[in-house]
């Protein structure tokens, strides 16, 4: 279904973490949801994606297959998980798709991980290439910086495509790259690229849910986000609006209230005065509920 969209209608992809997410990415007709490793910082806390294992996203993707989205479901590699040997590698890509439900998983890196995307592919496991600014390669290199910027670098990074292409992968994200590189990649590859970052040229494009929706309050937003609403602000205006009328007393109302048979009530009333425990023994056993 992916690969069939190259160079046709783009390619919709957005990141979901839980439930709650996953069923608005899909009732708004995203095509893949991407269980991001991005969980780390939007979500958990923490300020890289570094902090995150294979049990954190096992459990996240699990949230978002259990609500049986008609988008195709990505589950992100963590860091740490796919560098030492192929065996490992295929084992956790296995736990994506057989605990958490995915129906893909995606990898950072080029030919470094090429040993790995064949394994995972060997596997019968379907795999999403990421290159570019790749976030969990943040210290190497240097910060989250706009990669391929100088022609040799932008080269390799081209090849970097091709050569996973060659691997097995069926689609690739590309992120934080000049225009013209992501340009020169989708025109060369057969698979899709789907951009954050990239420019317009890319087959698809992806943003964080958070970011979208303006959900993730008072982050910093990187430039290539656009954001679409402002659910944060919305959810402390509601909560506001809550303690407000928590203070005057107008919630709950008469109708957000459950109430007792009278009848019942009046035999409580009595139980709860000790005085009238005889009075109240006599009418529990002529109530009807008694
Ligand atoms: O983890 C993530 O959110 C990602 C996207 C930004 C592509 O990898």
């Amino acid at each position: 279904m992916v690969a069939a969209r190259k160079g046709g209608e783009k390619l919709k992809m957005v990141t979901a973490y839980d439930a709650p997410t996953a069923r608005i990415a899909d009732r708004a007709g995203a095509d893949i949801i991407l269980v991001g490793d991005s969980v780390a910082n939007v979500v958990l806390g923490h300020d890289d994606t570094l902090a995150v294992t294979v049990d954190v996203m096992v459990h996240h993707t699990a949230a978002v297959t259990r609500t049986d989205p008609k988008a195709l479901v990505v589950g992100d590699m963590p860091w740490l998980s796919y560098h030492s040997t192929t065996q490992e590698t295929v084992a956790n890509a296995g736990r994506l798709i057989r605990e958490g439900g995915a129906g893909a998983v995606k990898l950072e890196g080029g030919r470094k991980r090429l040993a790995m995307v064949e394994a995972v592919r060997d596997a019968e496991i379907p795999v999403m290439g990421h290159l570019g600014l790749t976030p969990q390669s943040v210290h190497s290199m240097g910060g989250y910086r706009v990669q391929g910027k100088e022609a040799h670098a932008a080269y390799e990074l081209i090849s970097d495509a091709s050569a996973l292409v060659d691997a097995g992968v069926f689609a690739i994200v590309l992120e934080g790259v000049p225009d013209v590189v992501a340009s020169i990649v989708t025109e060369e590859i057969p698979v899709p690229t789907i951009g954050i970052g990239a420019g317009a040229a890319c087959d698809g494009q992806v943003l964080v849910f958070h970011d979208v929706t303006g959900l993730g309050a008072g982050e910093y937003l990187p430039k290539f986000v656009r954001q679409y609403a402002s659910l944060a602000d919305d959810a402390v205006e509601a909560l506001e609006a809550f303690f407000a009328d928590v203070d005057s007393g107008a919630f709950p109302s008469e109708v957000e209230t459950y109430h007792m048979p009278a009848e019942s009530e009046e035999i409580l009333r009595n139980l709860a005065n000790p005085s009238d425990h005889i009075l109240a023994d006599e009418a529990m056993e002529r109530a009807p509920d008694a």
